[in-house]
């Protein structure tokens, strides 16, 4: 047989294969909650917008209704929008809905071995070690508030470096909330000029920056073909692995030193859990799953807090009546003369209500991380099969009009009643909700308020141009919100 045949036979056998699929999927997608009709291979790429998903999920939903499906690539994902659809699925039926769906980005190197892309026994083992090691440990000696006091009086240290000359706040404020989450992992805080801890945060910096990008957004749906292509993704994995090494040396380096009775960071509480489940040969607790597990932390620990800084620092150049008034507040409640607590904050209903409108507003985490169904169910009258990928559109929660007077507005007022205390407002779900709420929630809402307050004490932060020309609105992406990038300058109060 001459080539041009040969070739003749594999483009019918692939056509073949194609249309055999295309006609599964089409099948499948009979028996699932309605939603824009999918091409072959490509899916409803075309009516998603990668570069903002969660604003187009949240446009389609308008025609589908609050749990509808789209097909990124040939495979389904089930869209939830609104406060009352997400609450129904991750917390009324928190077991159904709590399995962690592919996010090759990860999932490709961690093998699921560590907590985020964990699913069944393990997760439910590395969740209640992490929740527990991160609550009852204040990690070693000190609190881990005293540990976030320390950093933050760090960062005021370096802005005043600035001079009150432009600087762009995502390294500066990086470095010093990765500090955080690095010293309650390795139990010191590092120098900022320190080599090791450079790399990390910059490998981590440049993850994100990938994984946002086209690029981070193809692998995760066709992580089979991608493998196979030239592309920035080979500097995700180059990237994971640097870290992977990092974290090798430092697990060493802490099992020669450790002392069973004495741990000192949560690198020695695994260690010492590894050595009591030593002759359980399913256990959750092996070398490989220590190091997965803190590369998860690290990568959950530092970036969102970081954004949602940055987000809130330019939140407050536009508008400048409210900084003002937080500062009001900090002179009444802190002064000038110690550094704030967490105590301060029931004290501090503006501030509090501030933040917790920053982070509704800024919705950082727009999309959460991919669910997964566990066990066949029922949503909205819709039967939702096993093992289908969710998303639960946090920011649609976040800008529900059935919650929120005027969603697309800054206003503190939304959590504040007439008497200017603090009002709950259960469609606030910025950690997620359910089995896979985010375990750092505490210690980021400490570095959050301890971060702002500290900042906003020390000075007052301006524009470089008119605060009119500020633009809030989100550089979006799959895994987060970002400000648009900005320079300030720093003004010592
Ligand atoms: C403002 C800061 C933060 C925000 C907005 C945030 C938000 C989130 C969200 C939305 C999820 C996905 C939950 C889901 O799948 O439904 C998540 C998961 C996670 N976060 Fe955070 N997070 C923050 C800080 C942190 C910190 C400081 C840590 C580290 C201690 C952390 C560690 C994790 C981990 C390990 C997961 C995966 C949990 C699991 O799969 O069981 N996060 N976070």
């Amino acid at each position: 047989m001459d080539f041009g045949a040969v070739l003749f036979l594999l483009l019918i056998a692939c056509i073949s294969y194609m249309i055999v699929m295309y006609g599964k999927m089409l099948q499948k997608r009979g028996q699932l909650p309605p939603g824009p009709m999918p091409l072959p291979i490509i899916g409803n790429l075309l009516q998603v917008n990668t570069d903002n998903t969660a604003k187009s999920l949240i446009a389609l939903s308008k025609k589908y209704g609050p749990v509808f499906t789209i097909h990124l690539g040939s495979k389904p994902r089930l869209i939830l929008c609104g406060y009352e659809t997400v609450k129904e699925a991750l917390i009324d039926q928190a077991e159904e809905f709590g399995g962690r769906g592919p996010f090759p980005v990860f999932l490709n190197f961690t093998k699921g071995n560590d907590l985020a892309f964990s699913n069944g026994e393990k997760w439910k083992d590395l969740h209640k070690f992490v929740l527990q090691t991160l609550r009852n440990f204040g990690m070693g000696k000190r609190s881990i508030e005293e540990r976030i006091q320390e950093e933050v009086q760090f960062l005021i240290t370096e802005l005043r470096k600035t001079k009150q000359l432009p600087f762009d706040p995502t390294l500066i404020f990086g470095r010093a909330i990765s500090n955080v989450i690095f010293s309650v992992v390795f139990g010191s805080r590092f120098n900022y000029e320190d080599k090791t801890f450079r790399t990390i945060v910059s490998t981590i910096n440049e993850n994100f920056h990938i994984i946002s990008s086209f690029w981070g957004t193809m692998y995760n749906i066709y992580p089979e073909i991608m493998d196979y292509l030239p592309g920035p993704h080979k500097k995700l994995f180059a990237n994971h692995e640097v870290q992977r090494v990092i974290l090798q040396d430092a697990v060493k380096a802490h099992q020669e030193t450790l002392d069973p009775d004495s741990p000192r960071d949560f690198i020695d509480a695994f260690l010492i859990k590894m050595q009591k489940e030593k002759k359980n040969p399913t256990t959750s607790f092996f070398t490989e799953s220590l190091i997965m597990t803190v590369h998860t932390l690290l990568y959950g620990g530092t970036d969102t807090v970081t954004t949602t800084l940055r987000y809130g620092v330019l939140i407050l150049m536009k508008f400048p009546e409210v900084a003002e008034k937080i500062q009001e507040e900090i002179n009444q409640v802190i002064g000038q003369n110690r550094p704030p607590a967490m105590e301060d904050r029931k004290k501090m209903p503006y501030t509090d209500a501030v933040i917790q409108e920053i982070q509704r507003f800024a919705s950082i985490s727009p999309l959460a991380l991919p669910h997964l169904v566990m066990q066949d169910t029922q949503l909205k009258g819709y039967k939702i099969p096993k093992d289908i990928t969710v998303i639960a559109v946090l920011a649609s929660v976040h800008h529900d009009p059935a919650h929120y007077e005027k969603p697309e507005v800054f206003n503190p007022a939304n959590f504040l009643d007439e008497k200017g205390c603090i009002k709950k407002n259960d469609a606030l779900m910025i950690f997620s909700a359910g089995q896979r709420i985010c375990p750092g929630e505490n210690l980021a809402r400490m570095e959050v308020f301890l971060f702002f307050t500290t900042l906003l004490q020390n000075f007052t932060f301006q524009p470089l141009g008119s605060r009119e020309d500020i633009n809030l609105t989100p550089v979006g992406s799959n895994l987060e919100n970002l400000p648009q990038p900005y320079q300030c300058c720093a003004i010592p109060r």
